[in-house]
């Protein structure tokens, strides 16, 4: 009999959760204004608003922290990451940051100028926050088919490269770069592909403008390369990083994913005048230059976490639980984004609320249920987080409104997957009793998700 998928790791060190009542989750929801960025972590049982700077760092990166070198100028710890990083990406530029925005926020400030057009494929917020911030416009090329939750194709994330082509042509001055997130944060955690990022890559030739990949998930994204696109089966994951960024000129990147620390992120580019422009920048917002807001221990950390995290193995085990939770989902014909993405699964709320209508948030009513139900806390990426249009102040629902279940890596086991699939099975059973969702009590006027109050209908 072939043995079973399991675990590439066992667990050294645990950290207990708590489980609740209903009528305290009830309690806290509303001391919390009905928004779930604003309760107390230990009110949580299992806690996926985000995979970001949650993961458990592996006892290599434990010991790591203690030879960190904390000297301001020169760390030791800060050549190792950089050797690292050059290793795995081919870029000999690094510039750390204190993490994937402030590595963002430091090259657009070198990069990006009033009217600008930034092309790319669902830029993630703060990315896109950093490019309208300087009166610049974030233009959205994804492939139309991300739209379509039910429908199943391998590279969901990818540029739609007529799209990408046409506003090239019309706008060509104003585009400083092309931007391509891998993985696809926001269209489902889904990967671009080789062949992709390569099309990319002409183009950028073609226009002689320069791409940048914001890499928050990169070792997720060549892992699907790996296990979808033919000719890299036998390729291992490094190789495959390799060649991915080769189709760049420089990188942003949140080290709190697939780095797999709890904070730190860093640039690196081949562009040594990009990198000293950004290192003025650098100093100004982040730090010194081989510090950039990270302690040195922390830069032992990313180091070996990064090389850790570009082995297949460690890949397979994460990715196959996401799939693991898809698939005790499917048994319950609940609808999500498919396939099921790298870090993440994003349930469609509208095909489950089909009575709330889209001006009660029908993400954000589901977000609430899941964690009344259980204790689970997700996050709306919908309707909420889209803001309002900033001309006409109306709400934006022309998107999709979902539920993401972020999977910290390496935090929670199957069985806390059971929890979740089933939790959520007991909310779509009694869909039909749901016919009211939320209203706005209190708004801020941008990304007003994380403190926005509601009241329930
Ligand atoms: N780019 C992508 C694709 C991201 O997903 C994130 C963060 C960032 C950049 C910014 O990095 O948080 O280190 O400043 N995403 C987190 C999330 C917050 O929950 O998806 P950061």
């Amino acid at each position: 009999m072939k043995l079973p998928f399991a675990e590439s790791w066992k667990i050294k060190m645990i950290e207990p959760i708590k489980k609740s009542t209903r009528s305290e989750r009830e309690k806290w929801m509303l001391e919390a204004g009905n928004n779930v960025f604003q309760l107390k972590a230990e009110q949580v049982y299992i806690d996926l608003i985000t995979d970001s700077g949650t993961g458990a760092m592996s006892a290599n990166q434990w010991s790591g922290m203690m030879l960190g070198d904390e000297s301001y100028a020169g760390a030791t710890s800060f050549f190792k990451m950089k050797e690292t990083v050059s290793k795995i990406t081919g870029f000999n530029y690094v510039l750390p940051t204190h993490q994937g925005r402030a590595a963002e926020n430091v090259l657009f400030s070198v990069l990006v100028k009033e009217g600008n057009h930034v092309p790319g494929n669902s830029h993630f917020d703060t990315t896109k926050g950093h490019i309208e911030s300087r009166h610049a416009f974030a233009i959205d090329c994804t492939i139309n088919e991300a739209k379509d939750t039910q429908l199943e194709i391998p590279f969901k994330g990818n540029v739609d490269i007529k799209k990408l082509e046409k506003e090239i042509q019309e706008n060509k001055d104003k585009i400083p770069f092309i931007i391509i997130t891998i993985t696809n944060n926001t269209a489902g955690g889904q990967p671009v592909s080789m062949q992709n990022l390569r099309e990319v890559r002409e183009l950028s030739k073609k226009y002689n403008i320069p791409v940048i990949f914001d890499s928050a998930r990169f070792a997720e994204n060549a892992y699907f390369i790996k296990t979808r696109e033919n000719g890299y089966e036998n390729k291992t994951i490094k190789d495959i990083c390799k060649e991915m960024f080769s189709y760049a000129d420089a990188m942003t990147m949140s080290a709190k994913k697939d780095a797999i620390v709890n904070m730190g992120g860093f640039i690196a580019t081949n562009f040594e005048k990009w990198y000293d422009e950004a290192k003025i920048m650098g100093i100004i917002y982040e730090g010194f230059i081989t510090y950039g807001g990270m302690n040195g221990r922390d830069m032992e950390a990313l180091a070996i976490g990064l090389d850790e995290n570009t082995e297949f193995d460690n890949l397979e085990t994460r990715i196959k639980q996401i799939e693991y939770l898809a698939k005790r989902l499917d048994e319950f014909e609940i609808p999500y984004q498919r396939p099921a993405g790298g870090h993440a699964i994003f349930i469609d709320a509208p095909k489950v609320l089909t009575h709330v209508p889209k001006e009660e948030f029908p993400a954000q009513t589901l977000t609430i249920e899941l964690y009344l139900e259980a204790g689970i806390r997700g996050c709306e990426i919908g309707y909420l987080l889209a803001d309002r249009d900033p001309i006409t102040r109306e709400n934006r629902f022309d998107g999709l409104d979902l539920l993401r279940l972020a999977i910290p890596r390496r935090v929670y086991t199957n069985n806390h997957m059971d929890v979740i699939a089933v939790a959520l099975k007991n909310v779509f059973d009694r869909r039909e009793n749901i016919t009211r969702g939320v209203k706005i009590a209190w708004e801020a006027p941008i990304m007003r998700h994380f403190t926005v109050k509601l009241e329930r209908l």
